[in-house]
Parts: structure tokens; sequence; C-alpha cells
């Protein structure tokens, strides 16, 4: 049996002043994890990951972390499943190398929508990678704008939300007028919305969304009132496009600008959303780097995205100094 070369890339890792401190990165954060170290100023070091001819995952790092408290910069971004067994493997190979603590900073944390079984027989997958992380040896949990905090309750290790609010709404400041309002597309996102709206000091409408599958949502009503207002339309993250074309068609028929702004801190994205969006009317989209850009060339609708690079560095920082995260989330 011939066995062809194995798939092999670098990945970032790196020790600041704290000299038992090292960063490692996941292949879906390699980019976020370039400018996280760029505002911590950080000796950047090696590690590799490696996927076999067969599709399995191997890593090893190229530096000692006996001892270390290793920061995992890693997100659970498309495609999910390679990138969670990433994490993983790089948690696992830290464990085994002896390092004293294992802080995982999972800036898109996948299958976080499946929080409950809605009564029927799926799985909890938030739950299950809940289960997962901590067998891998993770002693320490950050999320970014988690689809929802009650996920901190899967697991039995500190959890720490970071939120991309105030960096998301200093970028769309400029495009608020008299009369704007924050929309959240479903319940789900009222506390986002209520988040935006006091900082800006907005007022919310809601829409009352309904999930009839994979990418088929209904918006039955909205509450609040949207008549003659710029909306924008806030929520965790895009994946279709198909709760912002919905939540755009029903503030359209309550009376709002026909024109949409909208901010989401995962921009998810998958093929032929930001076409979706631009055709229903958004005119501007706001979005995090939490995932790696996954735009389209040519599409009509170009997402601005803000950095939470400065915000993970910060977070760094406090964790490596033992200080409180909370002004961050
Ligand atoms: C759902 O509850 C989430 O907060 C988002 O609204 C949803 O996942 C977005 O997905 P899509 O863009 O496919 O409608």
């Amino acid at each position: 049996m011939s066995v062809a070369k194995p798939l092999r890339m670098e990945i970032p890792a790196f020790s600041n002043g704290h000299t038992n401190a090292t960063l490692l990165a996941g292949s879906a954060s390699r980019s976020l994890a370039d400018a996280v170290e760029r505002e911590l100023g950080c000796r950047l070091a090696a590690a590799m990951i490696e996927r076999f001819p067969d599709g399995e995952v191997m890593v090893c790092l190229d530096e000692p972390v006996r001892g270390h408290e290793v920061i995992l910069l890693a997100a659970t971004a498309p495609p999910v499943n390679e990138h969670l067994v990433e994490l993983l493997a790089l948690a696992d190979a830290c464990r085994r190398a002896d390092a004293a603590r294992i802080v995982s900073i999972i800036p898109y944390f996948g299958y976080a929508r499946s929080d409950r079984r809605d009564g029927r027989r799926t799985p909890i997958m938030a739950s299950l990678v809940a289960e997962l992380v901590q067998q891998a040896g993770i002693d320490h949990v950050v999320t970014l704008d988690i689809h929802t905090p009650a996920l901190e309750g899967f697991f039995r290790i500190p959890v720490d939300n970071l939120t991309a609010v105030p960096v998301l709404a200093n970028a769309f400041g400029s495009h608020i007028a008299t009369g704007a309002v924050i929309v959240a597309p479903d319940f789900g996102a009222i506390r986002l919305a209520n988040r935006y709206a006091t900082k800006l000091g907005l007022p919310v409408a809601v829409c009352h969304k309904r999930r009839l599958g994979g990418a088929e949502v209904s918006v039955g009503r909205i509450t609040g009132d949207v008549s003659g207002c710029l909306c924008i339309i806030v929520d965790d993250m895009i994946s279709t496009g198909g709760t912002i074309v919905e939540s755009v068609r029903v503030l359209n028929e309550a009376g709002a600008l026909p024109e949409h702004v909208v901010a989401a801190t995962h921009a998810v994205l998958v093929p032929g959303a930001l076409e979706k969006m631009a055709d229903a009317g958004v005119r501007a989209l706001f979005v995090t780097d939490s995932i790696e850009s996954r735009a389209e060339s040519g599409a009509r609708l170009t997402p601005s995205v803000v950095s939470v690079a400065p915000l993970i560095a910060t977070a760094v920082a406090r964790l490596l100094e033992g200080g409180s995260l909370r002004e961050l989330a």
C-alpha cells in the first residue's frame, strides 16, 4: 500500500514575557492568532498539524509546554468537525506534554445551536462538544458571543463568554441616523439586541421567527414599531442568511426603510448567503474575524470586518495575570 505524503501546515504558537505561557492556534484561527500575537508583542514558536491520507488529524508541538499555561486559540469554524478534532488533538498533545493549565479560546463555537432536543430524537451536540473538550484536558473555556450563554451549564470547568458588541457597535455607529431601531431577528437574539440598544441608546424591535429546517425560517410578525425606521438587525451569527432575509421581508412589510444594516459576530456565510442578503436589500454588513473570511469574490455585499484580536489579546493578558474578564463579557 502506498502512503502519500501527509499534508503539513505550520501553526503559530508563542511565549511572551510570561516565560511559562504558550499560545497555540488551530488552523481555523491562524490569522486571528497572528493578529493577537502582534497585539501582545509575543515571540512566535511553531507547532505542526498534519492530515494523513485517510483524513486523520495528527498534531505535534515543536516546543516544550511542560509546566506552561497554554492558551489554545482555535475556532471550531466550518468545516466544524475537522476543526473540532484539531482542537481536541492539540489539547490532548498539551496535556500529555504536561502543560500546567490549558485555556481554550474558542472564538466561534460550532454546534452551539444544538442546545436542546426540541422534543425530538436528536442529540444535544453542544453538550457532547462540552464533554469532549473537558475529556481532552481543557481546564478553562473562553467563548465569544456564544449562541446562548446557557451553554456554560454543559461544562464543569470555568467558562467566560466575551462579547464583540462594543467593537461592532463602534463600527456601524456612523450608519445610525435618528429613527434607527435595533432588531432582534428572533427571541434568542433579544439579549444581544438589548446590549446594542443600551450602548447606542436605541429602541428594540423583535421578529417572531420559526425555524422550519436547516436553511428555512419563517418570521410571522414583529413586536415594536419600525415604520419609517432604519433597521439594524443584530445576530450572533449568519449562516445561510435565511434569518436575515426573512426578517428584512417582514420589516419591509411593516414599513421600515427598505435598506438595512446587519451586524453579526460570526460570519459563517455559506455560499450564496451574501447574494441573498444583497438581493433582499441589506446595504451594509458588519462582522468580526472570529471566523476567517469566507466572503465570495464578486458578491454585491462586502462585509466590513472588525477584528476581535485586541479583545482576545486583552483577555489573554488578563488570564495570564489572573485578572478578571468581567469587563470584556
Ligand atoms: C439562530 O438562532 C441563530 O442565532 C441565527 O439566527 C441563525 O443561526 C442564522 O442562521 P441562518 O443565517 O442560516 O438563518
